[in-house]
């Protein structure tokens, strides 16, 4: 567990340089690239909400050791998800429209992903003991901004899939799923502390 942990936040301080493949690859591997950490950043996201879910649906016991596992270093996941994220901007937007001059564009669902980047990023630079200490009681509030998150991710990959392969992607079910357990847990919780 210990070792496992060790790595997690090893892994977010060598974390930058998956930034250094974006300089060397051709276009269509940096699409490639891109879209993987995509999805790397989606899966990172679901792992900081399972500790949440499972202890809101009161089976903490049952499910103790993935959250022994997630919680210490959930702060460290949320970290990894806004690098990733960042990569899969840098390779999907940025890049092709500085290397080839495009004029600047924002389809809707690329929207939804840029209004979750910088949420994202508000997340980030606040997942520090410091400023947990000096933003207090909106420390919580302003992290309560993963539920909204989840939702815009939601939007940004079943709009995409829906736009390039005309499907449902496994990635949109996957966070599909995941959002719904968040409110029902949240639902869940909400009716336990009122009666
Ligand atoms: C939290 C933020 C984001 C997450 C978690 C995310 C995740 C994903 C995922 C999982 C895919 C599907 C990858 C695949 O097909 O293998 C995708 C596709 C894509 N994303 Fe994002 N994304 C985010 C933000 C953004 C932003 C800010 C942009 C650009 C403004 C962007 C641009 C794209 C593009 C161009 C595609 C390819 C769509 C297609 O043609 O299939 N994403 N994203």
């Amino acid at each position: 567990m210990k070792y496992f942990h060790k790595i997690i936040i090893w892994l977010t301080y060598i974390s930058p340089i998956v930034f250094i493949p974006l300089a060397t690859l051709t276009p269509a591997l940096r699409s490639d690239y891109g879209k993987k950490f995509g999805t790397i950043a989606l899966i990172l996201f679901v792992i900081t909400l399972i500790p949440g879910i499972i202890q809101r649906f009161g089976l903490a016991k049952e499910f103790n050791l993935i959250i022994k596992l997630i919680l210490p270093v959930r702060r460290q996941f949320g970290i990894l998800m806004f690098v990733a994220t960042f990569t899969h901007y840098l390779a999907m937007k940025v890049i092709p429209t500085l290397q080839f001059k495009l004029p600047p564009s924002l389809p809707v669902y690329q929207a939804f992903g840029l209004v979750a980047l910088i949420f994202s990023f508000a997340l980030f630079i606040t997942s520090n003991n410091w400023a947990t200490r000096k933003l207090k009681s909106n420390w919580k509030r302003l992290h309560r901004l993963t539920y909204i998150i989840g939702w815009l991710i939601l939007g940004h990959v079943l709009l995409g899939g829906l736009k390039s392969e005309s499907e449902v992607s496994l990635q949109a079910i996957v966070i599909g799923v995941v959002m719904v357990l968040e409110v029902a847990s949240l639902i869940k919780a909400k009716v336990k502390v009122l009666s």
